[in-house]
Formats: C-alpha cells, structure tokens, sequence
C-alpha cells in the first residue's frame, strides 16, 4: 500500500499535500514526508508516525512553494524511520521520487548503481528509482529539461520491475510533476489552475471531482494548467476524465460502504502481492539455514482468532508437501502448556498486526525453549517481527476492519508458499513437483478475482436466513478450519450464534443443535471428500435445516439435490480451495451484519489488535 499526493498549482502546496495525506491515511501511516519546490530548491520534511507527525514538523520547518508531493508509508522494504520514509532522492538532492509498490529487483539495480558511485541513504527498494533517473539523465542530452527528464523516467522503467506507481519532481523542471503507474493506483485530480497525482481520489476530493484514471505502463505530466498523458508505446493519449459523486467518507472506502466489503475485494490483488516475492522470500528465508532445515523435526504454529485458522490450513500444508509434523496451538494457550523441548523444531507465529500480546509471549516462550522462529505478518518493524529470527511479510497493506478478511487469504497463501518451499528444500517434493504447485499458487490472484464476483448471490440469500438464531458451519479436512471462519466472521460482525464443525464430528454431537431452518453452511468442493459432504448434507436436512452447498463446477448437480441452494466457487487444485471457499463466507458476514444493522467495520467489544493479554 502507502499514499502518494502531489499539487502542482499557483498556491502554497503544503497544506494540500498535508490535508491529502490524512486523507490517505489508511493506506499505510507508519512514517510520512513532502518535498517542496522552493526558490529552485526542494526542501524535504519527514516524521515517523502518522501524518499529525509531520504536519508538526513542517509547522517547524515551514516550506513554501506551488509544487510538491507528500507520501504517507507502509513499511515493506527497511523499518519505519525517518530515512526510510519517502520522498527519497537522488545523489546531487535535486530530484525526489514517492512510490507505492515494490521493485522486485531493487538490491541488483542497487548494487550496479553504488557501482556506478551512487550513494544510498535508505534501506528501501524506491531510492532506486530516484538514482536511475538521475543516472538516466546523464546519458539523455537532447531537448529540453522536461524532454530528458521524461526519456529518463521512460529508460528507467525499462530497468526496474514489480509493482510501481511513483510520483517525481525535479528542481531543473519547476511546475511539473510527472507520474508513472504499473500495476499499483494512481489518479490525477482535475483542477481548476491546479492539478493533483495521487494513490486515490479521497486525496484531493475537497478541490475537484474530476478525475483521470491512468492505466498500466502510462506516464502523465502535471503542469498547473495542463495534463498530458502518455499511453505505454510513448505516444500522447487523449485525456478522458470522469466527475466522481462519492462523498469523502465514501471515497476513502474506494467508494464502499464499508472497509471490511473493500478489503474483501482487495483479496486478488493482496494475494498477488504478497505472492510477487514469496519464492525469493522463502528462498532467501530457508537458504541461510539449509542444514538445520534437514534437521527439522517438527512445527509449532502459534497464532490467534483468525490467523490461529490460517494456522490450521497450514497445518495440512506443511504435513503433506514437506512430511514435517506440525502442532497449532492458540497462543494463550501454548505459553502455558508444557512444551517438550526438541532440537530441530521451527516455531511459527501467524500475525496480521505483529502486536498481539498473546502471539508475542508465545513466541517469546518459543525463543526461550531455543527453537527458531519464524513471523508471517502483514506489519513491518512490528514487535513480533523483531523477536523472530526471520519473517515472510503477506503484502496485502492496512487492513481496518476489525473483522479480518485479506489478511486472513494471504496468511493461508504465505503458509503454502512456506509449505512447498519447505518440501522442496528438505527433498520431500522434487523440483518439478515443485514448479508446478507454484505454478498453480501464481493463477490464484486471478481466481479470487471469479470468487469475489459471487457477492451478489450471497447478497441475495441472506435476504432469507438474516434473522436465523444460530449458523452452522462444516466441513472436512483443508476446508474444516475454513468452516470456523466462517462461523467466527459471522460472530464478530453480527452478533449472531454460529459454530464451525469438521462435517465428520456432528453425529458425535453437534447435530442436536440443528433443529427446522438452521441454515447450514457446508464446504464442500468436488475432491475425494465430497461424497461424505453429500451424506451430512442429507443428515443435516432431515434435521430440517436450510442447507446451502458451497461448491465447484463438476459438484453442483449432486449438491442440488441435496442443498437448498449452491454457491459455485472457481475450483482451482484441491489445497488452493479453501483460499477461495472462504469468500462467500466473508460475504455472509458481511450481509448480515448490514441487514441486522450493525456496525460493521468496529463490532462491539471488539479491537483490531489485541495487545492485552
Ligand atoms: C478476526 C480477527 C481476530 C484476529 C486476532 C489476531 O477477524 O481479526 O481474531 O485475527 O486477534 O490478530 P493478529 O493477526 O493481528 O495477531
């Protein structure tokens, strides 16, 4: 994530930028900067912190000039500092680049530039972008200073790779910012004798509701009176702007109702970016400890609420395509139990925010027993991930509503990836088993793309069973943890009863619950579990319960006759699924709480991160 805003107008920029930062807040607020155009030079202010931060300091500092950009962070490269924070410049200070995204090949451009006698000053992969331009335009000599500074940009796109929308200013070119997007947002805010680049619309709503949307590969220059868009081959594009009639509220939501329904459509691009370097992660993660990887002998994952049934699907995971014996525990439990102690055990503690204080004195008693440790966490510098020996950090930005949704899917995602990296390191899987699991984990972004275009049917269902007293929830194997999500996204955000169960256990007791009209929610896609699926289906109905088949294409003419109603899911390989399974689950939760009013994104009683124990 991280918020980029820039202004290039006849007035002071700073409380522009400012006041579009706060607005952009929830796109990641662990440090922020601006840089201003002033009298010929830029004048850079950054604080670690929210945005209040740094609007002290640049009440200190006081720049003024008409053109500026401002970057609020999401730490995913070097911790939250003040040299870390954006904007970041070039060797001679002159120009400064803000960025959201990642260049995946940062430490090799990095490398060649210090080779080249470049100097660095942060941890973060963006200073590159700001030294390849400034190497760039050494060797562009023809046109004027806006002409080589954009052949400039254009070379050095060439160069890096990732995901990138970066904002640029250069003292030599005062009044113009140039923007460049790839793969992350980027708008430009039509003004009236100003102009804005920013993340997202919130950030200059206040001054104008005409909006440019940018696509891949294109480059915009901003002059206060003047946008020119450039399309991916360098030609000049015609400009089609769009007035948005969102309210500011509703923009900062990417004009959702609420944050827990954005954040459950973020889910295809969270997982792939939290996919775009898992492999060299885990690469990296597992390479510096090759021989103790031999050795291992056992996993403990610890975690709670919703990451604790990311850790369950881990669990199948690791046991099936690396052969290592894995325990889960709650981590209010783990730190009390006896934990035998064994040498070659890798602890794993599953966090979105890396404060939990429950995960972080497990891990701790972990760290204590000498096992080595290992976060998965969606929050850079956060305490867990400084206690663990290493992290794989899930990309898939702030997450706000309490009700964990993204944050769950890239943890499951994290914990495959972890999984097949593992087996192919310790030779449990061989390569070419390898490459082609990996294959099948790259296609899923583009399949929780199908899987979110069930809202509607979801939607519609819940018109039916929203004032049901109590929800059941099963299923069997990879998809029984999927099964106390969904009971636990339910629970949190509506208030109502609901229970998961592993679909085998009900005769075992759970079934004297269902009783006429419980809906029952059942997991189950077309692999080698369904046929006993199909059978606590007809369990659970002549129970009188209002069954309803989640399932893939090739299970939905068996399941309609047993369900009163099927979901289809994209079927994507058997241990993928529940990734996907889950979404009409988020959905459900969703869609009750709004019928039965509540309040959605801070349910009762609840907070986003636990830091008590
Ligand atoms: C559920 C939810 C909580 C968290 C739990 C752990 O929607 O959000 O159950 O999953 O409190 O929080 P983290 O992942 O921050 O350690």
């Amino acid at each position: 994530m991280c918020g980029i805003i820039g202004y290039v107008g006849s007035k002071n920029s700073v409380p522009y930028i400012i006041d579009g930062l706060k607005k952009l807040e929830y796109r990641g607020y662990d440090s922020a900067g601006i840089s201003i155009l002033q009298d010929g030079k830029l004048v850079t202010v950054r604080a670690v912190g929210k945005v209040a931060e740094l609007e002290k300091a640049a009440l200190l500092e006081n720049p003024q000039g008409t053109s500026g950009i401002g970057h609020t962070r999401w730490a995913t490269h070097g911790k939250p500092s003040e040299e870390n924070s954006h904007p970041h410049t070039d060797c001679s200070g002159e120009i400064v680049v803000v960025h959201n995204g990642i260049i995946e090949n940062y430490l090799v451009l990095r490398a060649k530039l210090e080779s080249l006698g470049h100097r660095f000053k942060s941890e973060t992969d963006t200073e590159v972008i700001a030294h390849l331009i400034e190497e760039n335009l050494k060797h562009v000599r023809n046109g004027s200073k806006e002409v080589c500074l954009l052949k400039a940009i254009q070379k050095t796109n060439k160069e890096i790779s990732g995901a990138f929308a970066y904002g640029v200013l250069w003292a030599q070119t005062p009044g113009i910012l140039i923007g460049v997007k790839n793969q992350s947002p980027m708008v430009v805010g039509i003004g009236k004798g100003e102009n804005f680049l920013a993340s997202d619309v919130p950030a200059f709503l206040k001054h104008t509701n005409k909006v440019l949307f940018l696509e891949d590969g294109e480059i915009v220059l901003i002059h206060a009176k003047e946008v020119k868009v450039l399309d991916k081959d360098g030609k000049e594009k015609k400009i089609k702007t769009t007035k948005i009639d969102w309210d500011q509220q509703k923009a900062e939501k990417g004009g959702y109702e609420h944050f827990m329904l954005k954040e459950i459509y973020d889910q295809p691009q969270a997982i792939e970016d939290t996919l775009r370097t898992a492999r060299t992660d885990f690469g990296k993660i597992l390479g510096l400890d090759t021989i103790g990887l031999r050795h291992l002998k056992e996993v403990h994952i610890i975690a709670c609420g919703t990451a604790y049934h990311a850790g369950l699907v881990g669990k199948y995971y690791i046991e099936q395509f690396a052969g290592i014996p894995v325990s889960v525990d709650l981590a209010s439990e783990y730190k009390y139990r006896t934990v035998p102690h064994h040498q070659g055990t890798l602890a794993v503690a599953i966090s979105q925010s890396g404060e939990t204080a429950d995960t972080i004195g497990a891990i701790k008693k972990a760290k204590e027993l000498g096992f080595r440790t290992l976060a998965i966490c969606n929050v850079l510098g956060s305490t867990l991930t400084r206690i663990c020996d290493s992290t794989f950090f899930t990309h898939c930005g702030p997450e706000i509503s309490v009700a964990s949704t993204k944050a769950f899917t890239s943890q499951i995602t994290g914990l495959y990836a972890l999984a097949i990296s593992l087996g192919n390191a310790n030779g449990n899987i061989s390569q070419s088993v390898f490459e082609k699991l990996y294959k099948e984990l790259m296609r899923l972004s583009k399949a929780m793309s199908e899987s979110v275009k069930m809202e509607y049917d979801v939607r519609h269902l819940t018109r039916k069973i929203y004032k049901a007293d109590r929800f059941i929830f099963l299923g069997r194997n990879v998809n029984f943890p999927i099964a106390l999500e969904g009971a636990l996204k339910l629970k949190e955000v509506s208030y109502r009863s609901a229970e998961g169960f592993a679909a085998g256990e009900i005769k075992h007791g759970p079934i004297s619950i269902i009783d006429k009209n419980t809906p029952v929610f059942m997991l189950m896609p077309q692999d080698s579990l369904f046929e006993k699926m199909l059978s606590a289906c007809q369990e659970c109905r002549a129970r009188g319960a209002f069954v309803v088949a989640i399932t893939t294409e090739g299970g939905v003419a068996e399941a309609k006759k047993v369900a009163h109603k099927v979901i289809i899911v994209p079927q994507v390989n058997d241990f993928l699924q529940p990734i996907l399974n889950v979404v009409p689950l988020q959905f459900l939760a969703y869609w009750i709480a709004k019928r039965l009013d509540c309040n959605i994104d801070q349910p009762r009683n609840l907070a986003k991160s636990v830091t008590v124990e």
